[in-house]
């Protein structure tokens, strides 16, 4: 007589299908920010959607927008039990400089137990857990056993433009008792953590314009501005001498950690030399008066992404620029307001700008903070399933990165954000050599698994 299989016994016997099937979604270079793999975006929303509908779900659209396309699905078929709203991309950053990859980021390849490419932890890997979760409870029991809602986008590593105006307009459809985001990372290996609360993110491009056009050198240097001088000037007077901000009203209105709360994020389990080792700088800095995981989790800060300009080939080129360019952006947290650092940041560096140059100012993209309560019965039953899936206790955790969706519908529906993490902060998300370890992938499954089946009886 044959014993019937348990939910991770089934999950357990896929472990192959599921390996070769997230290997063929790594495989679509679904990269966002450039218009050349528009195609792939498109194969990869299509992936998607497919993929949900062999999952089991009897609805599943692909919404164009007037970017990339978005993912949505849903199934409604268990009344009287709470509604799910889960979230993800399939958009990944670019994978340049590619020279400097193992293998190449679009053909993934296991070495030590991790899967490599781009996408592998942020975010297609953690959206297949769930993708995989899911169809396996339908294996299993025949029905999912909660209600599920499901959005897939493909511009959240460019800042998620289009899904806000999306959000306005189904807020009925999105509508959920939780909403539950895997694309954090876990405190660290064999740590389970649940993530409570990000930092927010605006985005800024500045251009500089002195001379009309390039000049020579020698011609006209000493009696004209250069651009390039006057914006490294500029960056070099953004921080004060303790790696403050120095802009004028930056951290006004920022709210101050608890007792509590600080007592509790220097007590988790997490090694600065693992951190240090990790970053691996001949030296370190930060904001002075905080500990390190207070300042990656709970600081605001203002990074200078990209700065270019002038002759960058082969050889000497005797030129002053007529241009010099910087990206750079400033991490935000709870207090803090997008549109009013936007304006403190433009109204001091037009301040500290000389009349010698003109300066066109954007704001590419703004993301407000978030950090949110977590007492809600649905944050222990995370808990207990990924104890479930990791034989570890799942510890609460604040990260610094950036998710725009979590805030725009914390902020909506005030509903719990539920973000179970499978990334590890090592694993070179955007950068190369990007990868997932592959227990925590196998064991994400049976804990997503657990997790959606308890949500049955919240
Ligand atoms: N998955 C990340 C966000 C993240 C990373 C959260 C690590 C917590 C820990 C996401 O894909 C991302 O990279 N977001 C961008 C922001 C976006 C507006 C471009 C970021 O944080 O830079
Ligand atoms: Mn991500
Ligand atoms: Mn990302």
């Amino acid at each position: 007589m044959s014993v019937p299989m348990t939910l991770a016994a089934l999950i357990d016997s896929r472990r192959d299908q599921h390996l070769a099937e997230l290997k063929e979604f790594l495989g679509i270079p679904s990269v966002s920010a450039k218009s050349e793999h528009k195609p792939d975006i498109e194969r990869a929303a299509r992936w998607v959607a497919d993929h949900l509908s062999s999952a089991g779900f009897p609805t599943v659209e692909i919404v164009p927008t007037s970017l990339h396309p978005l993912v949505y699905a849903e199934s409604l078929n268990a009344p009287g039990k709470p509604t799910i709203l889960f979230y993800g991309h399939y958009d990944v950053q670019p994978a340049e400089p590619l020279h400097l990859w193992t293998t190449p980021p679009f053909e993934p390849a296991i070495r030590n137990g991790n899967i490599y490419g781009r996408g592998t932890a942020d975010d297609k890997g953690q959206v297949h857990i769930h993708l995989k979760a899911l169809q396996s409870l339908q294996e299993f029991a025949g029905k999912f056993p909660i209600n599920i809602k499901i959005l897939i986008e493909g511009e959240e590593e460019v800042g998620s433009v289009s899904l806000w105006n999306f959000v306005q307009k189904n807020k009925e459809k999105l509508q959920a008792d939780a909403l539950v985001v895997s694309d954090t990372s876990m405190l660290g290996k064999g740590v389970p953590s649940i993530t409570y609360g990000l930092r927010g993110l605006n985005y800024y491009q500045i251009e500089l314009t002195g001379p009309e056009r390039d000049l020579h050198s020698g011609v006209y240097g000493g009696a004209v501005p250069n651009p390039l001088t006057i914006l490294s000037e500029l960056f070099a007077k953004l921080h004060d001498k303790n790696f403050r901000v120095a802009v004028p009203g930056f951290y006004d209105k920022i709210q101050k950690l608890s007792k509590v709360e600080r007592k509790a994020l220097n007590a988790l389990p997490w090694s600065r030399k693992a951190f240090f080792e990790a970053v691996g700088a001949p030296g370190y800095c930060g904001e002075k008066g905080f500990t390190t995981v207070e300042q990656i989790w709970t600081r605001p800060t203002l990074e200078l992404n990209g700065i270019w300009g002038g002759y960058q080939g082969e050889g000497a080129k005797t030129v002053i620029p007529s241009k010099a360019y910087a990206k750079f952006s400033t991490r935000l947290v709870p207090g803090q307001d997008p549109a009013r650092i936007a304006k403190l940041v433009e109204k001091h560096i037009r301040k500290l700008l000389p009349k010698t140059v003109k300066c066109k100012f954007e704001v590419l993209s703004t993301g407000k903070p978030w950090a949110a309560p977590y007492h809600a019965p649905i944050f222990q039953r995370a808990q207990a399933a990924l104890e479930k899936g990791f034989q570890k206790k799942a510890v609460f955790i604040r990260e610094g990165g950036s998710i725009p969706f979590v805030t725009q519908m914390y902020d909506t529906f005030k509903v719990p954000c539920v973000l179970i993490g499978f990334g590890l902060p090592d694993e070179n998300a955007h950068a190369p050599d990007e990868h997932l370890y592959l227990e925590n992938y196998f064991s994400g499954i049976k804990a997503i698994a657990h997790f959606y089946n308890d949500l049955a009886t919240l």
